[in-house]
C-alpha cells in the first residue's frame, strides 16, 4: 500500500472515532513490514484518563495479530498533528526506523521519521 492509500485508510478509520468529550477525531493506518495494514481511531471514556489514542489502537491490533515490525503509520486529524509522546514511544518499540505520515482533512500531508519525533527513545535493549 502506498502513502496516499495509507492516508486514505486513516481518514476512513477516523470515522469510527468515539470522542463525545473532546470531539477531536483521530484516525490511524499502520503498515507492517510484511505489508499488512491495521487501522485505529481514538476511543474516549467518561473517565477521561482511560481514553486511548488512535495510534495505539492500531499498533496493539497489529501486535495482537502477530506483527512486530512496523514500516509506517498514517495519522489523520482535522489539523494534521503529529502523534502524542506516549504513542511515539509505543510505535518506536516496533518501528525504530518507521515513517510517520501526518495528514489533515484538507488533503495536506507531511512525513517524519520516528527518530525525529522522539530522539533517543527508550528501547528494549536498555533493559539488558
Ligand atoms: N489523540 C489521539 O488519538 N492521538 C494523538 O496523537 C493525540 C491525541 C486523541 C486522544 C483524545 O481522544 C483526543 O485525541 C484529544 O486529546
Amino acid at each position: 500500500m502506498n502513502d496516499k492509500e495509507l492516508l486514505r485508510a486513516a481518514q476512513k478509520a477516523r470515522e469510527k472515532a468515539y470522542t463525545p468529550y473532546s470531539h477531536y477525531d483521530v484516525g490511524a493506518a499502520l503498515l507492517t513490514k510484511s505489508g499488512r495494514v491495521f487501522t485505529g481511531a481514538n476511543v474516549e471514556n467518561a473517565s477521561y484518563g482511560l481514553s486511548v489514542c488512535a495510534e495505539r489502537v492500531a499498533a496493539f491490533q497489529a501486535v495482537f495479530e502477530g506483527e512486530r515490525e512496523f514500516e509506517a503509520i498514517a495519522v489523520v486529524t482535522e489539523n494534521g498533528v503529529t502523534p502524542c509522546g506516549a504513542c511515539r514511544q509505543v510505535l518506536s518499540e516496533f518501528g525504530p526506523d518507521m515513517r510517520v505520515i501526518v495528514g489533515d482533512t484538507h488533503g495536506n500531508s507531511r512525513e517524519y521519521g520516528i527518530r525525529d519525533l522522539l530522539p533517543d527513545f527508550f528501547t528494549p535493549a536498555d533493559l539488558k
